[in-house]
């Protein structure tokens, strides 16, 4: 016997354990992440419907839509490795384009109307064609998936990435009138009126959640 098989052994465990370690600081990086934007987009989402004169059932349909538009990318945490770097790889691209459409598929099985899921499935369409998961345009693309758009990227701007620090209110609405093209401009003109009301800036604040890695460790109970 020269242990070697036995080292082995152990190398295999110890590489398991690491990989498990990593997929679980992962996967709560993710949650966490999740947890913050949803509370973000649902806020910001329901602010503007209300503003653009919609129905109270619609403005809670989309609230909750833009609380778990995001929930198939919790799936994705296990491909999307090696995220603090600028540009995704092509793969993880893909792999990143799949997410409307998970979370679609995901909360399907349960009892969700129909206006939550195609708002969900849809809000990664663009205006001008561009977006995914179907390249649909401009008034095919379902009225509240147009509203959750503008408050999503505004939200994604605000927050901190990886790999950047978090834009201000005025840069990130800069950005946004560079792209435009992507989002429905009679929503995006309402939504550029709210951004500096105090109402708008308290709820921004108030949408900030601050939870550390052991308040999801207690939740996922590992
Ligand atoms: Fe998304
Ligand atoms: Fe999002």
């Amino acid at each position: 016997m020269t242990g070697i098989p036995e080292n082995t052994e152990q190398e295999q465990m110890q590489n398991a354990a690491a990989h498990q370690e990593e997929l679980i600081a992962n996967m709560i990086h993710d949650l966490k992440d999740g947890l913050s934007h949803g509370i973000l987009v649902a806020n910001l989402t329901g602010l503007l419907a209300v503003r653009l004169g919609l129905e109270e059932r619609d403005v809670y349909s989309l609230k909750l839509a833009g609380f778990l538009h995001d929930v198939g990318k919790l799936k994705l945490s296990q491909y999307l490795y090696g995220r603090n770097t600028e540009a995704l790889s092509i793969e993880q691209v893909k792999y990143m384009r799949m997410h409307a459409k998970i979370s679609h598929d995901y909360l399907r099985q349960f009892d969700f109307e129909d206006d939550v899921l195609e708002t969900v499935l849809r809000h990664h369409e663009c205006y001008d064609g561009s977006g995914y998961p179907d390249n649909l345009s401009g008034n095919d693309i379902p009225y509240g998936a147009r509203i959750l758009k503008v408050a999503d990227e505004f939200a994604a701007l605000i927050s901190e990435r990886p790999y950047r620090r978090a834009f201000d209110i005025d840069t990130a609405v800069d950005i946004m009138i560079e792209q435009i093209k992507n989002m429905d401009m009679r929503v995006f003109l309402e939504f550029q009126r709210m951004i500096h009301e105090p109402e708008t800036l308290k709820l921004i604040e108030e949408s900030k959640i601050q939870l550390d890695e052991s308040d999801i460790r207690a939740i996922l109970g590992i």
